[in-house]
């Protein structure tokens, strides 16, 4: 019997139309097994953090997010930049990570999703800030730039260029492989 390897997609934009979570969605569909993906849509959902609700009962919301990276092997982010930082809600979901003991030692890794021309430098920047202070384990092979314009969306929201989807699951592959 194979053991699955659920992976935890977490996308930093809220809109529909997204291109970072046509990512995500491409990365459940080329996943490779054992790899098991649970997209994260709860974002919009969240309470603004705010140190004095850390504490049991947590907002429902909350103890869903940290219920779920508890159950994930590991975290794979992808997010835009907004005005050279990331995106307010976003940053919102990490904060709310802070207190979370399931990050501890968790593999995680980011697609870096960007087609513009500074490459959402400053986000991915400030993403690995914030990583450090949660104490995970940044799988730096997984940690990838792969431009996605809309161009390399179908119809059904998935990227469909085929070198495109060869790198998104190899880092899907390096995220899952980490020991
Ligand atoms: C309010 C706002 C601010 C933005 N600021 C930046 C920026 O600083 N740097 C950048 O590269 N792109 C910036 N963009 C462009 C978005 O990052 C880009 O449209 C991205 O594809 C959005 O991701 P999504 O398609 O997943 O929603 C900004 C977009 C918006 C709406």
């Amino acid at each position: 019997m194979t053991t699955t390897f659920p992976l935890l997609t977490i996308c930093g934009s809220t809109r529909a139309g997204s291109t970072n979570a046509a990512v995500l969605r491409t990365v459940a569909a080329v996943a490779p097994e054992p790899v098991v993906v649970d997209g994260y849509d709860g974002l919009s959902g969240l309470p603004h953090f705010n140190p004095d609700d850390d504490r049991e009962p947590l907002h429902p919301a909350v103890a869903d997010l940290r219920g779920r990276i508890k159950e994930a092997g590991a975290l794979l982010f992808c997010t835009p930049e907004y005005a050279g930082a990331l995106p307010g809600s976003f940053k919102n979901l990490l904060d709310w990570t802070v207190g979370a003991e399931a990050m501890y030692h968790k593999p995680v890794a980011w697609i870096n999703a960007s087609s513009s021309l500074t490459g959402a430098k400053h986000a991915h920047e400030s993403l690995r800030i914030v990583l450090g202070y949660l104490n995970v384990d940044l799988v730096e092979q997984a940690c990838v730039h792969i431009p996605v314009g809309r161009d390399l969306l179908g119809e059904d929201g998935l990227v469909h260029d085929e070198r495109t989807r060869e790198r998104i699951a190899a880092a899907v592959t390096a995220l899952a492989s980490h020991r």
